[in-house]
């Protein structure tokens, strides 16, 4: 049997990230998905270093498992931030929106594990040379900032053009789709969107009904053709969003109203505020515990590679 080098690297029980969510992933959360065997992750966004102390203190202070700290490189805190999680020996960080190469060689000989979310090949290709532990390729049925090559596409080349472990990202959220991202080449899986619909989530109770009613076809993206597509589930903000856009009205007229838009989804603002989510919330019917999801992806990609033992190809 092939050894899943990823549980062993990460130092958890099941090949699964739960990505970081701007606003959303904060310590507590991310310390109950390390306690339920995946690798959880504190998202930073925007924050600035004080926030990510606290932070990371509540999740230590709930899990001694591993978790991850989302750095988004264009965040003004950056620097501050990547202190705050070397001084605390956080053994991985997930890095995005750029290249870590700056900071790679800080990263490495703190002994901190670069995982980079990578949306074409070549930069999966970049972030191995520059010495990377992985890389999440993460595809634009993603819930969130997207690029715009999808994850069949892009897992199944970046396992090829790579060495290091590839995690697939986007459009996951059960076991077929584990199964389904194993088969390309990858090796674990991060998930965003399926870990909005858990108890433990601290997302609005109405932004939780959304995606539950959501179909695969209420997904839309935001921006895109600018630097900020942004995929979410269809409401009256975006509605307003695809009216303008379809009028020409100026750039930053446009992007004005999603400005802070997430925050106001997480608060409960279900016609203005963005509800970030990927297609796959057209899957998603119940609110689970974040333990449940796990188990439930692990043990349906068993039946689905039982289903593919029969299958007479
Ligand atoms: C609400 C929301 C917020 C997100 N915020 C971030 C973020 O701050 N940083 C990041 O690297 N990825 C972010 N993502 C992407 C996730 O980490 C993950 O890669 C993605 O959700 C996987 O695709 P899926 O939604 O189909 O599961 C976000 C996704 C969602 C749904």
């Amino acid at each position: 049997m092939l050894q899943n080098n990823l549980k062993k690297l990460l130092g958890i029980g099941y090949p699964i990230i739960q990505g970081g969510m701007a606003h959303i992933s904060t310590g507590v959360f991310a310390a109950a998905v390390s306690e339920a065997g995946a690798l959880g992750t504190i998202a930073t966004a925007s924050r600035d270093d004080v926030y990510v102390r606290e932070q990371i203190a509540a999740a230590r202070k709930l899990t001694k498992r591993p978790f991850s700290v989302n750095i988004v490189l264009t965040n003004p805190y950056c620097k501050e931030i990547i202190d705050v999680v070397l001084n605390e020996g956080v053994s991985t960080v997930i890095t995005g929106a750029g290249s870590p190469a700056p900071y790679m060689k800080d990263f490495l000989s703190n002994g901190c594990k670069v995982i980079p979310v990578v949306p074409h090949v070549r930069a999966a290709v970049k972030m191995e040379d520059l010495g990377a532990a992985a890389v999440v390729a993460e595809g634009g049925e993603s819930g969130g900032h997207v690029g715009s090559v999808s994850t069949m596409v892009l897992v199944a080349m970046a396992a090829d053009a790579v060495r290091i472990p590839v995690i697939a990202a986007g459009g996951i959220a059960d076991g077929k789709g584990f199964m389904a991202a194993m088969a390309l080449g990858a090796t674990g899986v991060q998930m965003g969107t399926a870990f909005l619909a858990t108890k433990e989530c601290p997302i609005h109770p109405a932004y939780k009904e959304r995606l539950l009613a959501a179909k695969e076809t209420d997904s839309v993206v935001t921006g895109s053709g600018t630097k900020d597509p942004v995929r979410c589930i269809r409401n009256k903000l975006t509605d307003n969003y695809f009216e303008m856009a379809r009028t020409q009205v100026p750039l930053d007229e446009l992007m004005k109203p999603l400005t802070g838009s997430l925050l106001r989804a997480v608060a409960g603002d279900m016609e203005t505020g963005s509800l970030q989510a990927g297609q796959i919330a057209g899957m998603l019917r119940e609110i689970k515990t974040v333990r449940e999801t796990i188990e439930d992806v692990m043990n349906g990609a068993e039946q689905a590679l039982e289903r593919l033992k029969k299958l007479d190809l």
